[in-house]
């Protein structure tokens, strides 16, 4: 939760919602660090996946982002998810990077 109101608190990112009658059925984080726009946390509720929402988010994220003036947009895939070729049919294409991270306050 401390890294959703962080994205809700900051200037540049947000988290999008999708509602549907039951509630909330989807979210994206999105942020741009002025160099490029991120996406994470893209999930929609099992019951309401193979609608469309999870596309729908993903546009809403990139037209946030096309607002601030961001030109590309990227996302991680956690090893063993095998989300990728959902994301290639959006357009998205493996840019052939590997992420490293380092906590900077502990996890
Ligand atoms: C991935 C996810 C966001 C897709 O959301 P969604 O609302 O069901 O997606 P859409 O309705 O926009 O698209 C559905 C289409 O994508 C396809 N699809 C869904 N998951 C897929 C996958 N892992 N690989 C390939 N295609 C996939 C469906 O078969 C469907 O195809 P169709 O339109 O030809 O029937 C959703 O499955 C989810 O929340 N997954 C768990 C969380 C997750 O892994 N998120 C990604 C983190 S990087």
């Amino acid at each position: 939760m401390a890294d959703i109101h962080r994205a809700l608190d900051g200037r540049t990112s947000t988290v999008l919602v999708h509602r549907s009658g039951t509630g909330v059925a989807g979210t994206v984080m999105v942020g741009y660090d002025g160099h490029r726009g991120w996406v994470y946390y893209v999930a929609v509720r099992r019951a309401d996946r193979g609608r469309g929402i999870g596309r729908a988010l993903l546009t809403a994220a990139e037209d946030w982002l096309r607002e601030r003036g961001a030109v590309k947009v990227q996302l991680m895939v956690r090893h063993g998810n095998d989300v990728g070729a959902y994301y290639e049919q959006l357009g998205y294409a493996d840019v052939g990077a590997t992420t490293y991270g380092k906590w900077l306050t502990g996890p």
